[in-house]
This record gives structure tokens, sequence and C-alpha cells, in this order.
């Protein structure tokens, strides 16, 4: 069962299924200065677990399995998220990791202007590919913390389980986020 992610503004969808919350934020560069961002982090894969973040930049939640394409960054890997995940799929048997963080640049536009980057939504199918990665690493039971525009996951062994937005105000976009947990065990 979830904690509450934000007691204002929020309510949970039939029993024991979807929670839902929406709440007021900040938007940063930094997805987890965020304090509504960090608390879902905290309260759904909290705890000194083994979790990966391939977006991670200098977010240290998932130390030491973090990575980010910007070498200037503090993540412990600095390759491209898909090599990166393909690279812990050689080492780490499937569902070898408790969850995950997915907090990639939210749109091709997102990615230029604010982090520099471009390959994400110009290659076919690569966010299809990365989510499938992510899935396969992470156990039944274990949970995927997505950040972005939609709270869609490729995995089909998974369930959202929650959803809360964080809206900045004005004309700008919420940011979704999206809680997904692995329901079946053998689908990697
Ligand atoms: C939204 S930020 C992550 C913020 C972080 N979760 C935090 O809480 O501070 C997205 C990051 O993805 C990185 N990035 C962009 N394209 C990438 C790629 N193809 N592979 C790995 N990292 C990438 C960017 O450098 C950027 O630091």
């Amino acid at each position: 069962m979830l904690g509450d992610y934000e007691r204002r503004d929020s309510f949970r969808c039939g029993v024991g299924q979807l929670k839902f919350g929406r709440s007021h934020g900040r938007q940063t560069r930094d997805t987890l200065d965020c304090a509504v961002a960090r608390s879902v982090v905290v309260a759904e894969l909290g705890g000194g677990q083994m979790i990966i973040d391939p977006f991670a930049r200098d977010c240290d939640f998932a130390h030491p399995y973090t990575n980010d394409i910007n070498p200037e960054t503090n993540a412990m890997s600095n390759l491209d998220a898909e090599e990166w995940l393909e690279a812990l799929r050689g080492q780490y048997y499937p569902g070898a990791f408790d969850g995950a963080i997915l907090d990639p640049p939210f749109s091709n536009h997102q990615a230029d202007r604010t982090y520099g980057t471009a390959n994400l939504y110009t290659i076919p199918g690569k966010i299809k590919r990365i989510e499938m990665l992510v899935g396969s690493l992470v156990r039944h039971g274990g949970k995927v913390v997505k950040f972005g525009y939609n709270s869609n996951f490729s995995h089909s062994a998974f369930e959202c389980v929650g959803v809360q937005l964080v809206r900045y105000g004005g004309s700008m976009n919420d940011m979704i986020i999206s809680v997904h947990e692995r329901r079946i065990a053998e689908w990697f």
C-alpha cells in the first residue's frame, strides 16, 4: 500500500489501487531538489535498497548505481543510458535491483535546451528500449518512480500504482510522477 505523498488535494481511486495526489512545486533542473518529488522517491524507494538511476545528474539517492551522459555531473558513470543499462544487464542477474528512478529530460526540446543532449527522442524506440531494460533489472515487488510529461511505462510486468501531479502555476506544464510496481516475476 502506498503512503500518502501529499495529503492536500489527494485521493485514492478504488480500494488499495491507485494513489493520486496533486500539489504545488518548484521547477528545477535538479528534479529531486523539489520537496514533493523527493518525498515520493523516499516513500517508494527509501530504506537502503539497491536502486538504479540512469539519468541521475547530481542526485546521489541511488549511489553507487548512478549514470548521466554529462561528465560534469556527480554520476558514477557517464554513458548513454541505454548503453549503461545494457552493461548492468551483463553484470547483474535479472531482477537484481529493488527499484529505479527514471528521470530523463521530459521532451526533445528540454533535452536540447536545458541539458544539451538530444538523442533520446530523435532515435526511434530509444525511450521504450530504456524502459524495457530498467524493467528487466527490477525485482518482483520492486518499483520504478518515473518523472515526465506522461505516466507511461513500457514494461508489461509493471502496474501503475501511484500518480502525483506537481503543478507550477500559470501555463507551465505539470510534472507527472508515476509509480510502477512489478507485479509479474517471470518476464524479463
Ligand atoms: C531531469 S535531469 C535528471 C535530474 C536528476 N534526477 C535530479 O534529481 O537532479 C536529466 C538528466 O539526463 C541526462 N541525459 C540526457 N540524455 C541522456 C542520455 N541519453 N543518457 C544518459 N543521461 C542523459 C542529462 O544530462 C540530465 O542530467
